[in-house]
């Protein structure tokens, strides 16, 4: 039996109110602080992730799908480069800002998107080859204010989603000048410990060693806990950046965890990161920060820009975990039953014509009896079923059953509309 390649989901209609109240959350609390949607390719050209995300990083090196073109290449694509599926989205709008000439509308630029993403991960419960984000970008504003009012917008969605009991994250890592300096420190302190961390670890040494933090093997843990705290190497400039933005936070009543070895796997970020964590601290249900010289590696002039991506799988199991439990597709208003051949064809027409009028309507597309689809209404406790007969179709009637008492009256069809709009309001 074939099955979905491994590492991806199909997200099957009971599970849909989960996505759903997710992206209309989001899309409404954004939108109305005016973001626009953007929707970026869902394949873009290798290096706008090698540039972007960062060559040495775990997402470029071990996880990218690439595209391969099924024909010979086409004469009209010039860029005889790979073409990879994304692993994130906050390169490929840089990519766009820079593109469309973005730094000329009023600043800062406010997007935001929902899609899939793709990191070829090794498949485990929360971490999947195609993910979805729900996610924001700001870019052309350095100020720190913007710092605590994404990362306020962040608290707000996730409790418009309903959910309780998570905690930010949050560190500074500079600008490149203390990066720098952050780097060096990291790199002395490992030295003497080389053989008794992991080999991936060994590896960053040299090429990135700030993601010696983020190891998650056990043996790496007790050098994680004792290395050196990465604000300890902020410039003046950055570190008052850190302090206005926890000070905002503060203001704003925002509980964070300030925690000084706090790393990202995407080598764009500087200054303020952080991580929206569960309270068992299990993995993070979304993350973010700044980007102040992303634009810069594009080709666009220097651009002060934040962002952040959570994760909707991770949501859900959260969601599902905090006994947050939502109903599948909204239950029908009522059930039209048809008996006989001419109510069965009035019936079609008849049911467009209350779905457009608003109401939510089901109707039996099978041969059944009156008794099969009056349990049926009965099973999903639909509060009215309406009945088309031979009788009805010729008067131009049709009788409204109350399921509740089993009352029945016969309506004109002409007042049917205002006879159901009354009856369903005493109803709710
Ligand atoms: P990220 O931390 O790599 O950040 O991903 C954001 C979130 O996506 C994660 O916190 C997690 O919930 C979810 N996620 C990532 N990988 C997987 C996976 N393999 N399976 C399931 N969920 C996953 C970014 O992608 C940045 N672009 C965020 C950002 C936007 N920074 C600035 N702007």
């Amino acid at each position: 039996m074939l099955q979905a390649p491994r590492g991806t989901e199909d997200i099957l209609p009971n599970e849909q109110v989960y996505w759903q109240k997710i992206e209309k959350e989001f899309e409404r609390i954004v939108s109305s602080l005016g973001f626009g949607k953007i929707a970026t390719p869902f394949f873009e050209y290798k290096s706008v992730f090698e540039r972007g995300v960062g060559a040495v990083t775990d997402v470029v090196e071990k996880q990218m799908f690439i595209v391969k073109r099924a024909g010979t290449f086409d004469e009209l694509d010039t860029v005889e480069e790979e073409l990879i599926l994304r692993p994130e989205a906050t390169a490929g709008i840089a990519r766009s800002y820079v593109e469309h000439g973005m730094q000329t509308w009023p600043q800062p630029v406010k997007l935001y998107y929902f899609g899939p993403m793709f990191r070829y991960e090794r498949p485990q419960k929360g971490r999947l080859r195609q993910h979805y984000q729900f996610g924001l970008e700001i870019l052309g504003t350095n100020n720190p204010f913007t710092d605590a009012f994404l990362i306020g917008l962040v608290k707000t969605i996730y409790q418009e989603i309903g959910l309780s009991n998570f905690i930010f994250e949050i560190n500074s890592i500079g600008c490149p000048n203390c990066r720098a300096k952050m780097k060096r420190a990291i790199t002395n302190y490992y030295k003497p410990f080389k053989d008794l961390i992991c080999s991936s670890c060994q590896n960053r040494l040299s090429k990135n060693p700030l993601r010696l933090l983020d190891c998650k093997q056990e043996k790496c843990q007790p050098f994680i806990a004792n290395a050196p705290a990465l604000i300890d190497y902020l410039c003046p400039s950055c570190k008052e950046h850190f302090k206005n933005t926890l000070e905002y936070l503060e203001d704003l009543n925002i509980p964070y965890d300030f925690n000084p070895r706090l790393v990202r796997g995407l080598d764009y970020y500087t200054k303020t990161i952080f991580e929206v964590v569960p309270q068992d601290k299990s993995a993070a249900l979304g993350g973010g920060g700044r980007y102040d010289n992303l634009i810069e590696l594009f080709g666009g002039s220097p651009t002060g820009a934040i962002g952040f991506a959570g994760g909707v799988e991770r949501t859900i199991l959260e969601m599902k975990k905090q006994g947050i439990r939502l109903e599948p597709t909204p239950k029908p208003d009522m059930i039209l039953i048809h008996l006989g051949d001419s109510a069965k064809k009035k019936s079609l027409s008849l049911l467009f014509q209350l779905q457009k009028e608003g109401f939510k309507v089901s109707l039996s597309l099978e041969k059944e009896s009156l008794k099969s689809q009056l349990n049926a209404a009965n099973k999903l406790k639909i509060p009215l079923a309406l009945i088309l007969g031979q009788k009805e179709t010729k008067e131009k009637t049709i009788i409204v059953r109350n399921m509740l008492d089993g009352a029945q009256e016969t309506i004109p069809l002409k007042k049917l509309t205002n006879f159901l709009k009354a009856k369903l309001e005493v109803q709710s």
